[in-house]
């Protein structure tokens, strides 16, 4: 049976993660509106895979006898600048969401509930990846430029992507 303390720090990341599905969807919608269908099918991946990390949650607490408690999710922003200002913001929020995955594991220590552990130790795995697969398209972005012929080629590359890829 998991803690008490426990849960409610799950049932906050379930938020968390399901406001990144929003948000990444809202970056979507921001990108179409500009016809960068690239970056906007993306964005859209992403926004899929943010709700199977909440589900992923969501099915854990259920496993362990918890019980989930939907929380209200904030309104994503309608504009988010320049494609590289977006992807400086999608990589801003994925390092406050492994703050918070960071702090999960800390909790699930001092509770002493290793099933919790061997859960979060997926996530720490994946936030690894998530950070460094749009750092490496911000970094793209400062070095070739993130407008005209390297946008297009970028936006061109972004989707690319299929379902299962975390890299652009
Ligand atoms: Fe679910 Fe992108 O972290």
């Amino acid at each position: 049976m998991i803690s008490k303390k426990l849960q409610d720090a799950i049932n906050e990341q379930i938020k968390h993660e399901l406001y990144s599905a929003y948000m990444y969807l809202a970056m979507s919608a921001d990108c179409s509106d500009r016809n960068l269908v690239g970056f906007a099918s993306w964005m859209r991946m992403q926004a899929q895979e943010e709700v199977a990390h909440g589900m992923r949650f969501y099915d854990f607490l259920v496993e362990r006898g918890g019980r989930v408690q939907l929380q209200a999710i904030d309104q994503p922003p309608l504009e988010f600048g320049s494609p590289l200002e977006i992807m400086e913001k999608s990589l801003e929020h994925e390092r406050f969401v492994t703050a918070r995955i960071n702090h999960l594991y800390d909790l699930a220590q001092e509770e002493q509930d290793r099933p919790a552990q061997v859960m979060l130790q997926w996530f720490i795995t994946e936030q690894v990846e998530e950070e460094a697969s749009i750092d490496e398209i911000v970094q793209r972005m400062k070095m070739f430029g993130a407008d005209g012929p390297a946008l297009f080629m970028l936006d061109r590359d972004l989707g690319a992507r299929g379902p299962e890829d975390d890299a652009a």
